[in-house]
């Protein structure tokens, strides 16, 4: 192929793999099979490897990341980003109404009303349809420029579709109605079931979770790294569109043409003649915003002409022709009773607030989470203070601040605990991290109880006959102090028989359940070890990576940091438990029992027959490539398919998956799991 004709079919690929971008994730109306969009891909990418300067800006490859920012710019906005005046309660939006109306003198006019997302606010330019630029709001005259990680986010076109209007004169050249530079704005936010499932996963590692999806999209968009953003999965909705001589009249109609070049712009915005529709809108989102699978703070209205806008103008911070209504934070104050401590399998120490009982968003809560010792301080949270308590996102309720008015003047600040309050062990807090940690890792109660639990569990070496209460049992009874001792065991039948509720069969299944977890594979074993922040995926990751546990134990910590999403912390994490002179011992007499310390023959051919019979159909988006995805159902002996039927045994469902295809699942009583549990399903045979 020469030069020119790579240039020609780089361009046609970008353009069609743009369109089926858009279909996919912004329409959900697939036209191509994902295999054939694979295949596109594939071809755009060889292309541009061979020919790295015809790479096209907008080229989709550019979702992926890979680009690292060591500081971000500070770019000037062209329009100040300014903020919208704030109100709670029925009179003060009657206020807005009225000044409203005073201010156009009667005039008619309508109000567009809008959902407020709570995420991070972004100013996207384009120039000539193609995304040139994105800005945080900074401080609303300067932002940082996240340009690189902004195009990691799948629902925003880096091209946009000109939407060509052929106008009243026959002979005259059609007219694209994209400006040829202007701004769009929105906000980036991190879906509550992206934010959900990287919890589950970081709580399974025995890492701190994130604190709530606003946060998590904030801090993943500056993050230096636009490949990690990418597995993310940011969105961003848009709701603001800026530009000199822009061809609309009013907000609905930019809205609307944002809409047809490629934006995703919620359909749940309405047009309202007045104030009564903007109360039923409050009234319906109030409840249903529940719902959502977004975090929302409140209701936007904005006058949707845009002349009667600029009639009514800006104060210094604010647009007099917008205002946010927002939703009653769900907040009740009660007494903080005391402060008490619990201890992790990993040692992370969680400060916890024991609260006088109250009721709050239909539930009673007696406790809260305080985080860490930072977050108390900043509260200057006291045993005894009535404090505010919160249900934001997440979970469990939080303590959000302190009513000083009703504090005890003898009160005196709370001193973090400097021992660890189950086996007085002097606490230790790593630079960088946010909690304090009890070292005694093989000493302290709570932490051998719960390496052994997560050592047994079902995802780990799943020992199903051994269960909680059992593992307690055997560390009272000091037949266990570490899970290396459950493959002694064997020669304690006696001692077994002589517990409470063991009998010769539970002593039999329970020997058999040891004996069998001797087969789990490689990657789980690494899980199972319980080394902090190695959960199911970076166990899964440095097993294929180092193919042995002798080859990971030898990798320097800049070997370790070479493996795919490896970090600097994580690295150290491993590295650290495996200098432990306690683990190496640990480690030899595993594997002296037998335990998998390798891949197997079948995995390093990442073959095997464990989905012989099944039929699958995958759909959406996975860590990996779907070709990677067919390709390992295959090896396994499973079949691929392209769509769902009755002979279909599971349909792979990965992000934004298209909703027919869900639908049809449901309808034929078709399973449908994701990525991991069909990793789980290779391995176990089930995918729970
Ligand atoms: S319009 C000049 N519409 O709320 C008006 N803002 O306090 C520009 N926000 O910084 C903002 N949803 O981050 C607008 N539907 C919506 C919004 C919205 C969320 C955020 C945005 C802005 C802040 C204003």
């Amino acid at each position: 192929m020469t030069r020119d004709e790579a240039r020609n079919r780089i361009n046609t690929l970008t353009q069609e793999l743009n369109d089926h971008n858009y279909l996919y994730y912004v329409l959900a109306e697939p036209v191509i099979s994902d295999y054939e969009f694979d295949q596109l891909l594939k071809e755009l990418e060889a292309l541009e490897k061979e020919h790295p300067e015809l790479r096209r800006p907008d080229s989709p490859t550019l979702r992926v990341g890979g680009e690292v920012t060591k500081e971000f710019a500070t770019v000037k906005h062209r329009y100040p980003m300014l903020s919208l005046g704030n109100t709670y309660s029925a009179e003060e939006l009657e206020e807005f109404d009225a000044r409203v109306r005073k201010g156009l003198g009667g005039e008619l006019f309508e109000y567009v009303c809008e959902l407020k997302y709570d995420g991070v606010a972004i100013g996207l330019r384009y120039e000539n349809g193609q995304l040139t630029q994105a800005v945080t709001r900074g401080d609303g005259e300067k932002g940082d420029e996240v340009t690189a990680n902004v195009k990691t986010i799948r629902t925003l076109p880096l091209r946009l579709r000109e939407t060509v209007q052929a106008g009243t004169d026959l002979f005259a050249e059609p007219q694209s109605n994209v400006p040829a530079d202007f701004e769009i704005r929105g906000e980036v936010f991190m879906p509550r079931s992206v934010f959900d499932a990287i919890n589950k996963e970081k709580a399974e590692a025995g890492e701190a979770l994130l604190a709530n999806p606003r946060n998590s999209a904030a801090g993943t968009l500056k993050m230096q790294d636009s490949a990690i953003v990418a597995q993310r999965r940011l969105d961003c909705f848009l709701y603001f569109v800026l530009g000199e001589n822009l061809p609309f009249k009013t907000h609905f109609e930019s809205l609307d043409a944002a809409r047809n070049w490629g934006f995703k712009v919620p359909e749940y915005t309405r047009l309202v003649p007045d104030l009564e529709g903007v109360r039923k809108f409050i009234a319906y989102w109030d409840k249903a915003r529940h719902d959502l699978d977004f975090d929302i703070d409140g209701i936007v209205i904005k006058v949707n002409s845009y002349e009667q806008q600029r009639a009514l103008g800006f104060t210094a911070k604010s647009p007099r022709w917008a205002i946010a209504y927002k939703f009653k934070a769900e907040r009740v104050a009660t007494r903080l009773l005391s402060i008490s401590y619990q201890v992790g399998r990993t040692g992370a120490i969680t400060p916890v607030a024991n609260l006088e009982p109250v009721q709050l968003a239909g539930t009673t809560v007696k406790r809260a989470s305080l985080h860490n010792a930072d977050i108390i301080a900043k509260l200057d949270v006291r045993v005894g203070d009535w404090v505010y308590v919160e249900k934001g996102g997440e979970i469990i309720p939080k303590i959000v601040g302190v009513d000083m008015n009703r504090r005890d003047a003898s009160s005196s600040a709370h001193e973090y605990i400097t021992h660890c309050p189950e086996c007085h062990t002097a606490l230790v807090r790593e630079e960088g991290e946010a909690n304090h940690y009890c070292p005694n890792a093989d000493g302290c109660g709570p932490q051998v109880l719960g390496k052994i639990e997560h050592f047994v569990s079902r995802r780990a070496m799943n020992i199903d006959s051994l269960g909680s209460e059992t593992v307690a049992q055997l560390i009272d009874a000091k037949l266990i102090a570490s899970y290396a001792d459950l493959y002694e065991l064997h020669t304690r039948k006696a001692d077994l028989l002589a517990l409470e509720r063991m009998a010769e069969k539970s002593v039999n299944n329970l020997l058999d359940g040891i004996e069998q977890s001797k087969q789990v594979p490689f990657e789980r074993v690494l899980f199972a070890l319980g080394i902090r922040h190695v959960g199911e995926t970076t166990a899964r990751k440095l097993a294929s990576h180092f193919k042995s546990m002798e080859a990971m134990q030898a990798a320097t910590l800049e070997q370790l940091v070479d493996v795919p999403e490896v970090g600097e912390i994580l690295a150290r994490s491993i590295r650290e438990w495996l200098d432990d002179v306690h683990h190496s011992e640990l480690l030899n007499r595993l594997k002296g029992y037998g335990l998998q310390f390798a891949l197997s023959e079948e995995q390093l051919e990442g073959r095997s027959d464990k989905l012989a019979g099944l039929t699958f159909v995958i759909s959406g988006v996975f860590s990996r490539s779907r070709d990677d995805i067919k390709q390992l159902i295959e090896h396994n002996g499973g079949k691929n398919t392209g769509s769902v039927s009755g002979k279909t045994s599971y349909l792979v469902a990965g992000d934004n998956m298209g909703p027919e295809k869900r639908t049809k699942a449901e309808k034929l009583n078709v399973r449908i799991i994701d990525e991991n549990q069909l990793i789980r399903l290779i391995e176990t045979g089930s995918p729970d």
